[in-house]
């Protein structure tokens, strides 16, 4: 039996989070109950957990104890916010990354739940400061920032607002690796988080790179897929600097001079807009036209890697 058993998490947005979710907190054992404002779409949410959970099952990728058919009948789908919040310790948001409508859903659920029951947010660009502003008791209130597709990419940043309660995320810290997440936490709010401030510091280079004509679309994206993200899948930059040398201090000593020197040569901040866009996103459509069908089977053949190295991690775990 399990110790989540009878536990509920409320899941509101079922969107593509709010499905990702929902598959991975049942996959922990947790009931939970799916609620999305527009009629009729968390009920389809759940149709389409339905056929992922299959073929999560024949690739034998399916997360948890818990069989396909078990985890299944532990969501159920729900049209009013009331009924979606009774009973459940955890409330996880998924709506659009929009501040009014999570104002509006957050002042509901306030006015729903006990104050002990936990108030987590799936933003991924907006600070928690901002999110929970009109929530009265912001103590019990966190981000939980998932990556896409949490399924198979288990990271979620916890980044606690400045009033929130120590213990709010240490028992978040707890439930996401409970449910088989990995869970870091950020001392503070920060705009970007730091997932986000690391992504957009390579994008900028990478962009530099490229519109200054020093390399082509395609190679950067090799620098990446062949070259650091080879490493990246299984040791950090902090471990990389560590073990290229006998260890970082050694590493800095060898290093830190050049760093320095590459790093104050970088650019200002790209304008992301203009003719360098037309001209780069000219490369990239070469390469991958930007209809919906091209795209479509690229972020399939995306998953079918992500699935394939989240089982090479597992099994060396
Ligand atoms: N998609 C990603 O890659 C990604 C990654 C990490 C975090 N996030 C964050 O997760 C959240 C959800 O993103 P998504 O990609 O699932 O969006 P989505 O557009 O796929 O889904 C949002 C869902 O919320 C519902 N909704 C909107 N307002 C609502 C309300 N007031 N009450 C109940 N339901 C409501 C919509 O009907 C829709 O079904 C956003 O905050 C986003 O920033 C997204």
């Amino acid at each position: 039996m399990s110790a989540s058993e009878g536990k509920t998490i409320a899941v509101i947005g079922s969107g593509l989070i709010g499905r990702s979710w929902a598959m991975v907190f049942v996959s922990g054992g947790y009931r939970v109950k799916i609620y999305d404002n527009k009629p009729g779409h968390a009920s389809k949410a759940i149709e389409d957990i339905s056929e992922q959970l299959k073929e999560l099952k024949q690739a034998n990728m399916l997360r948890g104890s818990l069989s396909a058919e078990d985890q299944l009948a532990l969501i159920s789908s729900h049209e009013d916010l009331k009924g979606t919040v009774e009973g459940a310790f955890f409330i996880q948001e998924c709506v659009f990354e929009d501040l009014q409508a999570k104002h509006s859903v957050f002042q509901a659920v306030e006015s729903l739940v006990g104050e002990r029951v936990v108030l987590s947010t799936s933003t991924s660009c907006l600070q928690p400061s901002q999110v929970f502003l009109p929530v009265q008791n912001k103590k019990r209130c966190i981000v939980s920032h998932p990556v896409n597709p949490p399924y198979y990419v288990r990271l979620v940043e916890l980044v606690p607002h400045p009033d929130t309660e120590p213990s709010v995320v240490d028992s978040t810290f707890a439930l996401m690796k409970e449910v088989g997440q990995v869970p870091v936490r950020l001392r503070r709010e920060i705009d970007g988080f730091a997932l986000n401030r690391v992504q957009y510091a390579i994008i900028a280079e990478a962009w530099r790179l490229v519109k200054d004509g020093i390399i082509s679309v395609e190679d950067i994206d090799l620098v990446m897929t062949e070259g650091l993200g080879m490493r990246y899948a299984f040791i950090g930059p902090m471990e990389t600097m560590h073990l290229n040398a006998q260890g970082l201090e050694d590493y800095l000593k060898r290093y830190r001079e050049g760093m320095k020197r590459v790093l104050s040569s970088f650019g200002p901040v790209p304008e992301f807009s203009g003719e360098e866009v037309k001209s780069i996103n000219q490369d990239m459509c070469d390469l991958i036209p930007s209809d919906p069908q091209h795209l479509t089977a690229r972020r399939e053949r995306r998953d079918r890697c992500l699935l394939g190295l989240a089982q090479l991690k597992k099994g060396l775990e």
